[in-house]
């Protein structure tokens, strides 16, 4: 939190861990430890929650560059590397990310992998319409495709943004993240992954109080 300084414009994240952050920004505007902040959610989940708290919102076409993008993930490499998505925010976290100088990833040790995508699937965000059609691509990239359904329910999960989420599980983690990535945006109907490559995040690892 203490990189977070008055007058910057800031990517809220989604989840648990970024919606802490969000609450705790809240705290500081409140109290008068900060001022002049605005900030670009990820998700109507965060909107709403910056909303609750008080931090005054903005959109990317106003704040084309945001000074620190604040995220959790749920798998963290040696490299940096992230999958993220569990809480299926990934694409507009992706494009806050993109437009973020600094990207700071805050996560528990739980969360750092040897290997990723051996603890958690890699969400692959779909557009509704032949979203099936991309199972059979899944397996035969070594995945065990499954469509995110709503929770307790029967009907499908559905993004923000009105997609669809196939999670793909690899057995034993992904052997070589870039080609995959590549394989799977490269393909009509899926909209992106939550395979963050090459991003340079800093990653700050809570390790909690004992
Ligand atoms: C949301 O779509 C995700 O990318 C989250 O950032 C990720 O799932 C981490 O969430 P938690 O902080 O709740 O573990």
């Amino acid at each position: 939190m203490d990189l977070v300084r008055s007058g910057m414009a800031l990517g809220l994240g989604s989840g648990a861990t970024a919606g802490a952050a969000v609450r705790e920004i809240g705290r500081r505007l409140a109290e008068g430890r900060l001022s002049d902040i605005s900030g670009v959610p990820t998700s109507n989940a965060t909107r709403d929650l910056a909303l609750e708290v008080g931090v005054p919102l903005t959109d990317l076409s106003a704040n084309s560059r945001l000074d620190i993008a604040i995220d959790g993930a749920d798998e963290v490499s040696p490299a940096g590397d992230l999958i993220k998505g569990y809480g299926g925010a990934l694409l507009r976290e992706k494009i806050v990310a993109l437009n973020s100088r600094r990207l700071v990833i805050v996560v528990d040790q739980t969360k750092l992998v040897a290997r990723l995508g051996e603890r958690s699937a890699v969400p692959v965000e779909v557009v509704p319409f032949g979203w099936s059609t991309h199972l059979d691509f899944l397996r035969a990239l070594g995945a065990t495709p499954a469509l995110r359904s709503r929770h307790g329910e029967a009907a499908p999960y559905e993004t923000d943004d009105g997609h669809y989420i196939i999670d793909a599980r690899f057995a034993g983690g992904i052997a070589d993240p870039r080609s995959l990535a590549e394989a799977l945006v490269g393909r009509a109907g899926i909209v992106e992954t939550g395979l963050f490559l090459g991003m340079a995040p800093e990653i700050v690892v809570g390790r909690g109080r004992s």
